[in-house]
């Protein structure tokens, strides 16, 4: 039976996907810092979920509590960072910037290199994140969101390098959403709103064909296309 970790599994994206995982064979470790949520979620199918509570932006007890959860999973085919946080931050509060910064790039890196050096060491290997299409541009509004997924992106792509090179087996995936009816979705004049089932089982799929990197939903890859070729005098006045 093949093992997956989701990291962010206790809502939204995370969720979902873990849902579909289970229907597909897997055996998944779901992580978040919400107990009470990890064990409705575990009662569902207790034979084939492990739960393991913990902080992602408690970055010293990263390595520890990965490596128990696989222990109890007994393997590791594929881990999902669908943690992630943001908020509108029109003042400019330095400590709503630090929670976004601690949690999408400090807790996220950590996740991300223990798990390569993981995959590394077993010869094989499939890392996957939800990072974003905010990624792609600034944001006024929410500056360190987008700016963390920026660097989510950039990372990955650093990771995606670094295993051609290494000639491994090791497939990075970068999931870029627009927007997904969850608690994430924050702000006004949303569109092409997909719902988690819709964006999980496109996820799902992009998962199984090994994509390097994926709008979901689908069409977004024309709002992201569209995005890169505004031009900066242009973008920063909108
Ligand atoms: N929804 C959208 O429109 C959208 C669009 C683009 C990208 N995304 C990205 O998709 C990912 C999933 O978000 P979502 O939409 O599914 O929202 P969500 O329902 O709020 O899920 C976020 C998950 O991250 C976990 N998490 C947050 N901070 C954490 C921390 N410090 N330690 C451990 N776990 C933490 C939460 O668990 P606990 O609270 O239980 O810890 C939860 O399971 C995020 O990275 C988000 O940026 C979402």
């Amino acid at each position: 039976m093949k093992k997956a970790i989701i990291v962010g599994a206790t809502s939204g994206i995370g969720k979902g996907l873990a849902k579909l995982l289970i229907d597909n064979g897997y055996k998944v470790g779901i992580t978040g810092r919400r107990t009470n949520l990890l064990i409705e979620l575990k009662n569902e199918n207790p034979d084939r979920y492990v739960i393991k509570s913990f902080d992602i932006t408690d970055t010293n007890n990263l390595s520890q509590q990965l490596e128990e959860l696989v222990n109890e999973l007994g393997g590791l085919n594929l881990l999902i960072i669908s943690s992630g946080t943001g908020n509108l931050n029109d003042n400019l509060d330095f400590e709503t910037e630090k929670q976004t910064i601690d949690t999408n790039v400090s807790g996220f890196t950590a996740i991300t290199d223990w798990t390569f050096n993981y995959f590394e060491k077993q010869t094989f290997g499939h890392l996957v994140a939800i990072s974003s299409i905010a990624g792609l541009r600034g944001s006024r509004q929410a500056p360190a969101y987008n700016a963390t997924k920026a660097f989510q992106i950039n990372y990955l792509e650093g990771l995606r390098q670094k295993s051609n090179k290494l000639k491994t087996k090791i497939t990075v995936t970068d999931i870029r959403p627009g927007f997904v009816d969850t608690d994430m979705a924050k702000g006004e004049g949303q569109f092409w709103v997909a719902s988690v089932d819709k964006a999980s089982r496109q996820i799902l799929n992009a998962i199984k064909n090994k994509r390097k990197i994926v709008y979901i939903t689908r069409r977004w890859r024309l709002i992201a296309a569209l995005l890169k070729l505004v031009p900066g005098q242009i973008y920063d006045r909108m």
